[in-house]
């Protein structure tokens, strides 16, 4: 967020927000949309974080986390920003937000191998890459695993 002056809001999000969500992840997943149950799991599920980004009382982006206590690490699930609110700094700071949240010393996260956009977001905000999972996603794409060190308290 250092260049762009926030415009939008970091809430916590709930059950209220499941149809929002919904659309979002149709939007911009168009082949790992999550099913329903896991939308909902995502909302209410103790040990994750789910946190919007709110712009006039719309869900722009969303980020959802899996606090792992007995590895030390925080899995980011899923992040999300709607097209026309992208390079605007919002994922940056949803991803800022659910690190400071999950309170892990390591954070990780999956992405598809050819998505260089989201993988752009993560080396930009201190990921590295560490390993590949062969034929992770749906159509045998690899998953490329990236790992940031966090330092808690320092967002
Ligand atoms: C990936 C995603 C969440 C990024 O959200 P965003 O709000 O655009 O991210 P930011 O504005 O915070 O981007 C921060 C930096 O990341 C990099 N970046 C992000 N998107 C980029 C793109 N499309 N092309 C190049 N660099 C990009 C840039 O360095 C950018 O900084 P800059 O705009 O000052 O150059 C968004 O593109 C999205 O929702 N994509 C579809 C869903 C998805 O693929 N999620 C990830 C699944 S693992």
């Amino acid at each position: 967020m250092e260049k762009h002056t926030p415009f939008f809001n970091l809430e916590k999000a709930t059950l209220s927000d499941l149809n929002q969500l919904s659309e979002m992840e149709k939007i911009c997943f168009p082949i790992d949309a999550w099913p329903l149950l896991e939308r909902i799991g995502a909302l209410i599920l103790p040990g994750c974080v789910r946190i919007k980004a709110v712009y006039i009382d719309k869900m722009i982006g969303f980020i959802g986390g899996d606090i792992r206590r007995f590895s030390g690490t925080g899995w980011i699930s899923t992040i999300s920003v709607l097209p026309e609110y992208r390079r605007m700094g919002v994922g940056g700071a949803l991803l800022k937000a659910a690190e400071q949240e999950m309170g892990m010393p390591k954070v990780k996260l999956a992405v598809r191998k050819s998505n260089l956009d989201a993988q752009k977001l993560y080396l930009k905000n201190g990921y590295n890459k560490i390993e590949t999972w062969p034929n992770y996603y749906q159509g045998g794409e690899d998953a490329v695993v990236m790992l940031k060190n966090v330092q808690i308290g320092n967002a």
